[in-house]
């Protein structure tokens, strides 16, 4: 896969493309990300990007002319990948977006700044806005960044388990089930029993239902759309205060 971004600050995007999983797919080819300085393409001496909006009122907006230039000079004229813009007016991202877009061969990411780009941007170059979240950051640069990281561990071979995305919250449509490690005490503070227990037909039983429980408590919205089987359905529905309660974590400090 080929990400090209384009921004007014790729020195940002450097540093989390360099660490861990993003730089091990890069490293192995997995995916091309290439930084596109829109600054670099406003022909006038001062590379002005952004001007002052048409009608009045505060702000700056980013100018169409090096945006165009930068995209079509770099993808060609029509690119033949989707052209993405960050926006908090996108449509919000999850994990079914992430998927739909790590099917591509080529993505192209634009990050705006300012009060925003000029409309004409959104309407004749992008093919698909993306938001985050509903708050309004700084610019596209972050937005960009966490697309590209939940897009990349998607592709095959990114993660160093094959099956990891698998269990990710929002993976199946339901919240993970909590994780353990070692020591088994700490502070007094022990691991559900099950899971030293070795037995992984009952490790994995438990999992699903924590999964299933962690769901219901913290995002009923999300069990209406989750793939559920018969048996998850009938545990859901025996589950109002009783016994599995007692395995879900404790939130002491909360
Ligand atoms: N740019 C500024 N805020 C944003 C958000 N929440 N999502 C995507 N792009 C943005």
């Amino acid at each position: 896969m080929r990400i090209n971004v384009f921004t007014l600050f790729p020195e940002v995007f450097q540093p989390y493309l360099e660490t861990s999983i993003l730089h091990r797919a890069i490293q192995s080819q997995l995916v091309q990300v290439n930084l596109h300085n829109i600054r670099d393409w406003a022909t006038d001496r001062h590379h002005v990007t952004d001007d002052e909006p048409y009608g009045g009122g505060g702000g700056m907006v980013m100018k169409p002319e090096p945006i165009f230039a930068a995209i079509e000079g770099t993808l060609g004229v029509e690119p033949d990948c989707p052209v993405v813009l960050l926006t908090p007016q996108g449509r919000l991202l999850d994990q079914s977006i992430a998927y739909e877009l790590s099917y591509q061969p080529e993505l192209a990411l634009l990050s705006g700044r300012y009060e925003g780009v000029d409309e004409r941007v959104r309407q004749y170059l992008v093919t698909d806005e993306i938001s985050i979240g509903d708050y309004v950051l700084s610019g596209g640069e972050l937005p960009a960044m966490v697309l590209i990281d939940a897009v990349v561990r998607l592709l095959p071979g990114a993660l160093g388990d094959p099956t990891g995305a698998l269990d990710d919250s929002h993976a199946s449509g339901l919240l993970e089930y909590p994780h353990y490690t070692r020591p088994s005490e700490f502070r007094g503070w022990g691991v559900p029993e099950v899971l030293t227990s070795g037995d992984h037909a009952r490790v994995a039983r438990w999992r699903r239902e924590q999964a299933l429980l962690r769901t219901y408590l913290r995002r009923p919205d999300l069990l209406a759309s989750a793939e559920l089987s018969d048996e998850d359905r009938a545990y859901l529905d025996k589950f109002t205060q009783d016994e599995a309660m007692k395995d879900q974590p404790t939130d002491e400090r909360k």
